[in-house]
């Protein structure tokens, strides 16, 4: 089978999602050596060498490697590395050394100009980043491309999938951890009321606006208290009353609120087995590395279910 498969495997099994991202302070001199020797050395290119180094490292970490490449050789890394690597493993490689903001504004915007279009990138990006970073990856949008994310995201979709988006974006989602149990009944309750109408038709900008304001935490705890109370998974409420691609976002956002955790297990999982989806599975390593993911527990299934496939696979 495919080498970024076992790539992604031991990238997974040596700790990427569990790795802390707190910056330390030192250059990484030694890293940036050690990736050049491996690329550009008197040897074969030593990918290995490469991977272990990678997949230890934090996202801030990996920036100062760079840094610590550049000055050191004169040469960026990503370009010694287009010269000697090939293939996914190549786009990986760049992918996981590419400033965060730029690769999301790279992937936004290769899904909504056509070139790959595809609704889990926008929901990948726009669940996993907060406020300020999705305000960075704007600039960095409007600066590398000179079009604005907001226009190509209004020309993109439409109706209630545009409201839910632009909302997404401009809102300053509630980034609380306290829980207002008072409040998770009071928006559970209008959840379901505006999902299933004592009269008319389902009421979609009730979900746009609560999905899209409170935070993680609190939802978490509304989406439980709607199951406690009306005995149903939002998750079916949504898919009965809602269609196509909000509805399938609408859900997106909730199982990320239940467990961020799982929710990128699931989509690696996802990019396992349908059809190889190589480009996402390469998103989510780098979402995965900069959302610092902590959750040992969840961390082993990933590691579990992502080992297990490869292993399946190759036999
Ligand atoms: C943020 O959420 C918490 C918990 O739900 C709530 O108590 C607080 O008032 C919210 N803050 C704002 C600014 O809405």
């Amino acid at each position: 089978m495919d080498r970024l498969i076992s790539l992604m495997t031991f990238v997974v099994t040596t700790g990427l999602l569990i790795s802390n991202p707190a910056c330390g302070v030192s250059p990484h001199k030694n890293d940036a050596i050690a990736i050049h020797f491996a690329l550009v050395g008197p040897q074969a290119i030593d990918e290995d060498a490469i991977i272990n180094i990678v997949s230890q490292r934090t996202t801030c970490e990996l920036q100062q490697i760079s840094a610590a490449y550049e000055s050191r050789y004169g040469n960026k890394i990503i370009h010694d590395i287009r010269d000697h690597l090939t293939g996914k493993f190549e786009e990986l490689m760049v992918a996981l050394l590419t400033k965060c903001t730029d690769f999301y504004a790279q992937e936004l915007y290769n899904a909504l100009n056509g070139i790959r279009s595809n609704e889990k990138v926008l929901f990948d990006i726009f669940l996993t980043q907060n406020h300020i970073k999705l305000q960075a990856i704007q600039d960095v949008y409007q600066n590398n491309y000179q079009k604005s994310l907001k226009d190509d995201l209004e020309q993109f979709t439409t109706n209630n999938l545009k409201k839910l988006y632009i909302k997404m974006l401009e809102t300053q989602r509630n980034e609380s951890t306290d829980i207002n149990y008072i409040d998770a009944e009071k928006d559970a309750r209008e959840l379901y009321h505006a999902a299933i109408p004592e009269d008319g038709a389902p009421k979609p900008d009730k979900f746009v606006e609560i999905l899209t304001s409170v935070s993680y935490t609190q939802l978490r705890h509304t989406i439980m208290k709607f199951n406690d109370i009306f005995d149903q998974h939002i998750e079916t409420v949504i898919d009965n009353n809602f269609v196509g691609d909000f509805s399938r976002t609408l859900i997106a956002i909730v199982q990320y609120a239940r467990s961020k955790e799982g929710y990128i297990a699931n989509r690696l999982y996802d990019g396992l087995t349908n059809d190889l989806d190589y480009q996402s599975l390469i998103r989510l390593m780098v979402i995965g590395k900069n959302v610092g993911l902590q959750s040992i527990r969840e961390a082993i299934q990933i590691r579990h279910r992502v080992a297990s496939e490869y292993f399946v696979s190759v036999s």
